[in-house]
Formats: C-alpha cells, structure tokens, sequence
C-alpha cells in the first residue's frame, strides 16, 4: 500500500473521500459542508460515535463519494482511536472493493503517524493458502492524505508507519505459518538472507557448534526434532562511536508439542510458539531500513520441541551453556530452557549494556492478562520508557513484579535448578525468575507475549493468529531513546 502526503484540499480529489468527525463536530455542521452531505446526516441520524459509519453517494462533483467515521467524543481522543477509526474505514473500503481513497489529515504528527498505523497495520491478511480468489482479502493499493502543508515531520512519520508496519505484518506472517514450513533451519536460512540483504553480521550456531560450545539446555529442548536446532544472531550497528548495544532475544520454538509432557490443551496454536524470535527478526530488519543510530544484537534459539525416540525425558539433567545444572520437571517449559542458553551466551560472548527478550512463555500469563497485555519484567531502572513506548502505539505492557522469595519454588533435589515451579501459583513470574539465573547484572527485561503475540480472535486492527506484538513498540522505544 502506498500513502502519500498531497498539499491541497481533499475536495478537489477523485473517487471517494474519507472523513473522521468527532461528535462534538457533527453537532455544530450545519451550513459548514456541502448541502447534501448535512442533508444526509441528519436524515441517517448520523452522531458521529466512536467507529459509527456513514456512506453518502455523491453527484455533480469530482468526488463520487463520501464516507464519514465517527470518533466519539472530542475529550476522549487519543492514538487509538485513530487507528481504530482507520481500521473502521479500510474495512469499509475493502468491503465495497475500493482500492483507493483520499482523506483528510491537517492534524498534528501523532495523528498522522497513528492513521497510518492503524491503515497499514488492517490493510493484512494471512489468505495465502485460500485458493477461491472470493476467500482472499480486497486490499488497498492507495491512500492521499492531504495537508496544507507537508511538514517533513509528517513525511518521517510515514515513511517510520510504512517501514515499521510492514515489519509487523512480515512477523504475522512467519508466525501464523504452517509450523513445517517455518522450520528451525528455515529462520537459520532466514536469517542468512537478511544478514546479505541488510548488511548484518551473522553468528549463526548449528548442532556441531551447539555442541562445542555446551549450550546443553538449547540441545536438550531440540533432542527429538527432525530439524536441527540453531542460535541465530544478528547484528546491526547503527552507531559505532556508542558502546550501548542492546541485545534483542526470542524464543523461537517452531513448534511446541510439550515434548514428552505433552500438551493437551491448544497445541493446534504452538506453530506460533517462534513468536519472539520472529519479533527480533522483524526489529532489526526496520532498524536497518530505518537506519538508526544504534546497535543492535538480535539472538534467537530456534529447535523445535517434539516428541519422538530421541526426545529429552522429564527427569532428565541438563548442563546449561553458563555452567548450572537444570533438573527437567517438565519437558513443556522449553521455552526457558531455550532461552537461558541464549541469555548466557550473548552475554559472556557480546557483553550488551542492555537485553529486553520476547517469549510466548506461559499460560499463566494469558490467564493473568488476556490478549491485550504482554506482562513485563525487569530489572532495568529505565523500563518506564519501554512502557510510555508501548502505550503510544497501542502495544501494552504490564509490569509484574520478580520477588527474590519465590527463587525457593525453582529449586531441584539433584540439580541447581528445576525447569519449573514446585507450587502452581504464579507461573509466569516463576518463569522470568528462571531466565533471571542466566543474565548476570546486565539491566534485563522480560516480556511474556503469550497472550499477545495471538489471538483466537480479530479486534480492531489486530488479526486473528499471529499479531506481530512487540515490534512497533522496540521501535518507537528505539526511536525515541
Ligand atoms: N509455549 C508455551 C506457553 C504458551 C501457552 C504460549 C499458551 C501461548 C499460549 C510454553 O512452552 C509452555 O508450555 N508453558 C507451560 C509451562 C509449564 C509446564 C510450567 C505453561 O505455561 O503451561
Ligand atoms: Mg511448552
Ligand atoms: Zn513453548
């Protein structure tokens, strides 16, 4: 989809014309837009409520249409309610097999930025695989959104949507993908080509390298897969004069069938268990695009947790890549395991100032907080920003706390650490307090996107499977520190 910027009055375009009106707006029309639009207004009882629609067929002008989204009242205005009335309007337009629109936008750069968002972000579908041409999802090839005067704020604004938005919807896509296909030595392939396409530099460790470098815990959770298991890592450097380097990690379980505990409830979903890794892979590929002053280190484990002869058992011992012993509990909390050897490594090997990782880790967190909240760890005195971040485009975080006092509940009779909780009750607390034995004294933090990295069902511009969570906000988090 192409937005462009155009200096001049929407009234003089083509086709059809969106506008979003706020009730306050409606009320005070009269005599203050075409006769016939008032007229048909008020005959439709049109209020102008949050996401209410109007269609007005148009004559005897350039434009053959009209389409009026409401946007509730003028007080409650914020970034997402523009993205939800944009989301109300590309629907309608797809609907009606419009593929193009011009609209209106003299407003300031938050709501520029959040339109554009909220189009680029419902303008997605996952219909690959429908092959009636009626199945797939009409989408919109243009938009003209026209100002008085095209700051060059507006311009950053949309080309920081395009880029970081199309991240989002790629990271969909490598989600919501068939679990066979989006292998573990597909994302090691993936990441080989966009380390040539985006000029990054590629460590990327296979079984052998595993191996000598004893990440045990990665092995043990790829034990019984076909597909060989790999730590990707990828690095951007987008400010060499700076000694920060922020690692980004993600848990890329291809496919979690619980392994030998194996799962009896939703694991229909677990082809979307690489969540996190396919976040990092989005924000380095828009940092690069964008071309941002910093440095960035993206590291994810990809295996794929099956069950088979050569499966890791419950019960079994493992030694991790940073030296404890881990006892498996169960072998269904592999996502840590994963993700603890990653942790070790990137930091005695790369040594960042700074880590955030990404993981569809628990249950418990999507029973905590449904879809709409990622929970949130930390130990980094600044993650007030990664919050602030999350609540400007729409992806929030809640922050939960990492009581010293439940460490008790991780321990093992005959090894360091057990792989999960001996009490039922905080399970994605106890996960990130796992992960916490494996960072060191690197400002850390965890964000469990197990309920928001899916969902069985479509809100707003939120898809149904794969939701790109994470991306939008590491990148204005980015942008603005
Ligand atoms: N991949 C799951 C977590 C998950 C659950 C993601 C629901 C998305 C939706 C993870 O590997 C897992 O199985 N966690 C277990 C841990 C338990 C065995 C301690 C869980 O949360 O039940
Ligand atoms: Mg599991
Ligand atoms: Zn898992």
């Amino acid at each position: 989809m192409k937005i462009n910027l155009r200096k001049g009055e929407v009234y003089d375009s083509k086709g059809s014309i969106l506008l979003f009106m706020t009730e306050e707006q409606i009320k005070n029309l009269d005599g203050k837009l075409i006769d016939l639009i008032d007229a048909s207004i008020h005959a439709e009882d049109f209020k102008g409520k949050k996401n209410e629609k109007l269609i007005i067929p148009i004559v005897g002008r350039s434009f053959n249409r009209m389409v009026l989204i409401g946007l509730g009242k003028r007080d409650k205005l914020n970034n997402e309610i523009f993205r939800g009335a944009a989301h109300t309007a590309l629907q309608l337009f797809s609907g009606l097999k419009v593929k193009e629109f011009s609209t209106f936008a003299e407003y300031d750069v938050d709501i520029v930025r959040a339109l554009s968002d909220g189009f680029r972000l419902s303008n997605y579908s996952f219909d690959k695989y429908k092959t009636e041409k009626d199945d797939k999802f009409i989408r919109i090839e243009k938009i003209d959104m026209y100002v008085h005067d095209i700051k060059s704020e507006f311009e950053r604004a949309i080309n920081f949507s395009e880029i970081s938005c199309d991240a989002t919807n790629f990271v969909r896509d490598l989600q919501t993908e068939d679990a066979d296909t989006v292998n573990p030595e597909y994302l090691a392939d993936l990441a080989k080509s966009m380390s040539t396409k985006y000029k990054l530099h590629l460590d990327l460790l296979g079984r052998s390298a595993l191996k000598r470098n004893g990440l045990g815990l990665l092995l043990g959770v790829g034990q019984g897969s076909r597909f060989e298991p790999h730590l990707i890592i990828l690095e951007y450097k987008g400010d060499p004069s700076s000694k920060e380097k922020i690692a980004l990690v993600g848990k890329g379980v291809t496919y979690d069938t619980g392994g030998l505990n194996i799962k009896i409830r939703a694991m229909q979903e677990m082809n979307m268990d690489m969540s996190g890794a396919a976040v990092v892979l989005g924000i380095i590929r828009a940092a690069a695009e964008l071309k941002l002053k910093k440095n960035i280190i993206v590291v994810a484990p990809v295996v794929e947790n099956a069950v088979g002869v050569n499966s890791y058992k419950p019960g079994a011992i493992l030694d991790s890549y940073l030296g404890k012993t881990v006892e498996i509990g169960n072998t269904d909390a592999e996502g840590r395991l994963a993700l603890a050897d990653a942790l070790a490594y990137v930091v005695k090997n790369y040594k960042p100032t700074q880590i955030v990782d990404f993981a569809t880790l628990t249950g418990s967190v999507v029973a905590a907080l449904g879809n709409d909240y990622a929970g949130l760890f930390s130990t980094d005195e600044k993650v007030d920003k990664i919050i602030s971040s999350g609540n400007y485009v729409g992806e929030t975080v809640w922050r939960m706390p990492l009581p010293e006092d439940y460490n008790e509940f991780l321990k093992s009779q005959r090894a360091d650490l057990n792989n999960i909780s001996s009490v039922p009750e905080a399970g994605s607390i106890t996960a990130a307090l796992f992960l916490k034995n494996f960072v060191g004294d690197t400002p850390w933090t965890h964000i469990d996107i197990a309920g928001s990295a899916m969902r069985n069902k479509s809100k707003n511009y939120w898809p149904k499977y794969g939701t790109g969570f994470g991306v939008r906000l590491i990148l204005e988090w980015l942008r603005k520190n």
